[in-house]
């Protein structure tokens, strides 16, 4: 290796197809669930028919006498788990996951047993022949906003905050919007269904899992089985998709329940329908927002409150009012987060957790609240750029908000744009544009990463972070051959991975950061090191990196990528049906690694945007207490017919103070999508939509 080699062009901010591109469309890459194993037992997980209650009897005898049938775990029979602990990310374990350690049933879908056979049809037919009696209780699933027991909750951030005084300052205003927004539950169903298989070798345990963090699910298992963390190994090379759903959930603790009664490997895998039940979901929230301003638009009071919903078992916020922590400051200011306990599985993590049905209620308000006080929407917004983080009091990194809502108007075409709703027609339909803001937070944790000069002249960079669709791999890849100062193509990225040590997870949009700051330090660090012509062993050379110290010496500000969307739509008032016609977004998200993969990140949040405004909604039974038609056909989500002209870009977001320069890009694109749909329903119409989603029954 000579300094003649490396290179003098830059490969981060260059696009670049997936490093594992051809694997996967070639079918080489493999999931989970296609990893062979010799001797492979196939788990199947039998649910609760019923919404609450007691399991009194489970009949496995006749079931162990089928075909194939290798064992039934039940809550009699399974190992049992350690619960009380704390994860890594902070969270305490979520009893779904802890199976079959007693016989309550808190809802509809709880893992009662799994059957393990020597093929998935046997163990499926067999899982399905299994008869469970049950002592049922009466259940409630019935959630609305004015639920008494609905109290505040903390979750992953404070669950109140608040200054000033907020009748005062409403009394003393010109304008206020007083309303109430709904959004329903939601699900998020990743192409790839959870899977996993377990087994023990020299007394060593290995899961190939479909995971958003290799070494985030080791620390979980090795916890439950009370294990040796260095004697358990996690690999996820590949994953179809994870939106916060793939974390550590029922089958994985199944797969190595049987794998370790059996003493085989055994697999265990989600299917669609299950996963309504074991894979989390977004919690509907009913929300109320209250905004004051003065006749020029300045906010004098705040107040967003959310009320979510959990299981009785678990408590998982959604936190609505996050968002407007960040957003927009008031003299009165006053956040939210109220949850009430209800017979239904644990919600979990769904992109954008609280930030995206939070936005849809304040960027729906903010737009009333324009309306009223007869100034344009952006207008509005720009005059009420806070200087410092309303609720934290930090300085903001650079925010770059008002660039993204610019460029924006300026290619949307927003200037020319009449502000009286229900007034353009285009034969049959009603047109209409809105705009809603955008903001996700950009954080870091503690990672670590390996970066190896090859003797052949290549490098290889060893960390465990998770590439869940996002194009992870391919970043990293641009990352190290920027620190190292070489072509891309003489870098090999290995993730997915627990042995390769601790990792951030692929969450938070927080990974690719996260794991930048681990890979640029390591390979930083080597690219020192090699002097020109310098021999490389056989062995290579390899340098390691942690960022713990790093990341507690940064200065604490309010780092947020954000982001300005536009939509315009079309309304048929006869059948009510509204097309998306063209989405804008443009983001302010720091320095795009790969703009390739980067725009699919973005453009992809907005689809799903478009999805949550238009179609998603899980309508639970009253009677059973499960969400009806329980699969693709009965949940509706964006269809490629469905999906316009939709187009991302970003403005520059350089912060010379950051090490890293990387902001997260996985969730923001969702933010504020649905609220600029619904405000561009409004102006075709004049009809305000504060429930999601926009159905034409709603719209008629
Ligand atoms: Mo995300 S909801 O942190 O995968």
């Amino acid at each position: 290796m000579t300094t003649a080699q490396r290179t003098a062009v830059r490969a981060v901010g260059t696009g670049h197809v997936r490093v594992e591109g051809r694997d996967k469309v070639t079918g080489a890459a493999r999931y989970a669930g296609d990893v062979p194993f010799a001797e492979l037992g196939y788990g199947w997980l039998v649910l609760s028919t019923v919404a609450r209650g007691r399991i009194r009897d489970i009949a496995s005898g006749p079931v162990l006498e089928m075909p194939g049938v290798l064992a039934v775990l039940d809550h009699r029979s399974a190992p049992r788990l350690e619960t009380d602990y704390v994860g890594l990310l902070g969270i305490r374990p979520d009893p779904t996951c802890a199976v079959f350690q007693h016989d309550t049933v808190p809802h509809l879908g709880w893992p009662v047993a799994l059957v393990v056979a020597q093929t998935p049809e046997q163990a499926r037919e067999a899982a399905e022949s299994l008869a469970v009696e049950y002592e049922t209780l009466p259940h409630d699933i019935a959630f609305d906003g004015d639920r008494p027991d609905a109290r505040p909750a903390d979750g992953i951030m404070p669950a109140v905050t608040d200054k000033g005084d907020l009748a005062a300052e409403l009394a003393a205003s010109a304008h206020v919007v007083d309303e109430e927004y709904t959004t329903p539950e939601e699900h998020h169903h990743p192409m790839e269904p959870h899977a996993a298989t377990a087994r023990w070798e020299d007394g060593r345990l290995e899961v190939v899992d479909s995971n958003q963090g290799a070494a985030w699910v080791v620390g979980e298992l090795a916890n439950l089985f009370r294990l040796d963390p260095g004697s358990v190994r996690v690999r996820s090379e590949h994953v179809g998709g994870g939106f916060g759903s793939k974390g550590v959930r029922a089958h994985q603790v199944a797969a190595v329940m049987a794998a370790t009664v059996l003493r085989r490997p055994v697999r265990v895998a989600l299917t669609r329908p299950q996963m309504f039940a074991l894979a989390g979901h977004r919690s509907p929230t009913v929300q109320r927002v209250r905004l004051g301003a003065d006749a020029d638009g300045r906010l004098r009071a705040l107040d967003h409150r959310s009320v979510s919903r959990t299981g009785t078992h678990y408590e998982f916020v959604e936190p609505g009012a996050g968002v407007a922590r960040v957003m927009y400051d008031a003299d009165a200011h006053h956040t939210e987060n109220r949850v009430v306990r209800l017979d239904v599985p644990s919600p979990t993590f769904m992109r954008a957790p609280g930030e995206a049905p939070g936005a849809f209620a304040l960027e729906s308000a903010l737009d009333e609240l324009a309306e009223k006080c007869g100034i344009d929407p952006i207008d509005l917004r720009l005059r009420n750029e806070p200087a410092t983080g309303p609720v934290s009091g930090l300085p903001f990194a650079p925010r770059n908000l008002r660039a993204c809502f610019e460029e924006g108007a300026r290619r949307f075409g927003w200037a020319r744009r009449d502000p009286r709703p229900g007034v353009r027609r285009e034969g049959r339909w009603l047109l209409g544009t809105g705009t809603a803001a955008a903001s996700f937070p950009a954080g870091a944790a503690p990672s670590t990463a390996a970066v190896t000069a090859e003797a052949d002249g290549r490098f290889t960079v060893r960390t465990a972070a998770a590439d869940i669709g996002t194009g992870a791999r391919t970043a990293l890849t641009l990352v190290a051959a920027d620190a190292l100062g070489v072509a891309p193509e003489r870098v090999t990225v290995r993730i997915g991975d627990s042995a390769f040590g601790f990792a951030m997870i692929a969450g938070g949009s927080m990974g690719t950061r996260s794991w930048s700051m681990a890979v640029m330090a390591a390979a930083g660090e080597l690219r020192e090191r090699l002097a020109p012509g310098m021999d490389i062993p056989a062995e290579g050379i390899t340098v390691r990196s942690d960022t713990t110290a790093r990341l507690a010496a940064l200065t604490a500000v309010e780092r947020h990528s954000y982001g300005a969307q536009f939509a315009e739509v079309a309304v048929d008032p006869a059948t009510g049906e509204v097309r998306v016609r063209r989405m804008l977004g443009i983001f302010a998200a720091g320095r795009i690694v790969n703009p390739l993969t980067a725009r699919g990140q973005f453009t992809g949040g907005m689809i799903w945007g478009i999805s949550m405004a238009l179609h998603e909604e899980a309508l639970r039974d009253p009677a059973f207490g499960g969400p009806v038609g329980a699969d693709l056909a009965g949940y509706h989500v964006a269809t490629h017919a469905d999906v316009p002209r939709v187009e991302a870009d970003w403005v520059d977001d350089t912060d010379p103070d950051d090490p890293v320069g990387i902001k997260g890009i996985g969730e923001v694109g969702i933010v504020g999508a649905a609220a600029a749909i619904a405000n561009a329903v409004w102006h075709a119409t004049g009809v305000r939509h504060r429930s999601l989603p926009i159905r034409p029954d709603r719209v008629l």
